[in-house]
């Protein structure tokens, strides 16, 4: 399998392009509320990515082989919906939960995360499964450093979301990204330890998790796109864009409306090198 390692130019185009996909949700938290349709939100997102942003939609007219183009700047993936609904005309209403996943590009590097939204007041189960969605994410990118290898962070993804009763979707993962959407490798989100790609400093790649409340297994509808839950339970997905740096991780998809770290996350060491970069400037 062959990948990509960003280099410090590389790295800033991500930087940048990160959390431009970032300030998309900021950008579109307030308008997710009951009555507003998920086409609306959509045309926000694009006037704010085209016109605000100078970006251009990762999405709109992507078209990996077998696929119909996608027509929209955002996937929205309501309550039972897994990943990649396609907005429409229908009013969200309270108690839904919404995932809103957003690509960007900016100078040719590609920024790409989603967030869970509630819609109002919602079920306490609802809320406990996003909750641990985000949970399980932030358990496989707290693993993320050299030398750790992909099967570690599925395993550690897997192990989180399975404890709490819930299933991993299996057949869509994260991915390699950077001057391309997709690129290799692939993330799984479920696996064995001690196996799979080793990472090495530089990689860029998404950790995106699905959760399902019932059983994993998926059926896709006849848009072309948009995957459910076969027995029409709830799944949940957040997804950030994060680099193997020379001791961790860096969060890409990062901007002021990021939520924080689960609490079982340990700050990163302060690599020395910086430290003494930083004194010395
Ligand atoms: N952003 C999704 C991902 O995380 C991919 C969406 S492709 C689309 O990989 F065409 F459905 F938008
Ligand atoms: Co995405
Ligand atoms: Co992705």
């Amino acid at each position: 399998m062959s990948f990509t390692i960003k280099d410090a130019q590389g790295i800033e185009g991500m930087r940048l392009a990160g959390r431009l996909a970032a300030e998309v949700l900021d950008y579109l938290t307030p308008f997710v509320k009951p009555g507003v349709t998920t086409a609306e939100l959509d045309k926000l997102a694009l006037d704010f990515v085209v016109n605000v942003q100078g970006c251009i939609s990762a999405t709109v007219g992507y078209q990996p082989p077998g696929y119909p183009p996608f027509p929209s700047a955002i996937c929205t993936s309501v309550n039972h919906v897994i990943c990649h609904g396609i907005p429409n005309e229908k009013p969200l209403k309270k108690g839904d939960i919404v995932n809103i996943d957003v690509t960007v590009i900016k100078d040719g590097w590609h920024g790409d995360t989603s967030r869970m939204f509630l819609v109002g007041e919602t079920s306490i189960a609802a809320k406990r499964l996003c909750q641990v969605t985000y949970e399980s994410m932030w358990k496989g990118i707290e693993l993320v450093r050299p030398g750790v290898r992909l099967g570690d962070i599925g395993h550690a993804i897997q192990t989180y979301a399975e404890a709490a009763g819930y299933s991993v979707v299996r057949e869509f993962c994260g991915h390699g990204i950077g001057q391309k959407f997709h690129e290799d490798p692939q993330v799984l989100h479920y696996g064995k330890p001690g196996t799979g790609m080793v990472l090495q400093p530089g990689m860029t790649f998404t950790i995106e998790p699905m959760i399902n409340q019932g059983r994993r297994e998926i059926r896709e509808m006849g848009d072309g796109w948009t995957i459910a839950t076969k027995d029409r339970m709830l799944s949940a997905q957040w997804e950030h864009t994060v680099l193997c740096t020379e001791t961790g991780y860096e969060i890409m998809t990062q901007s002021a409306g990021t939520p924080p770290p689960p609490a079982f996350v340990k700050p990163q060491a302060t690599p020395t090198s910086a430290v003494m970069a930083t004194t010395a400037a």
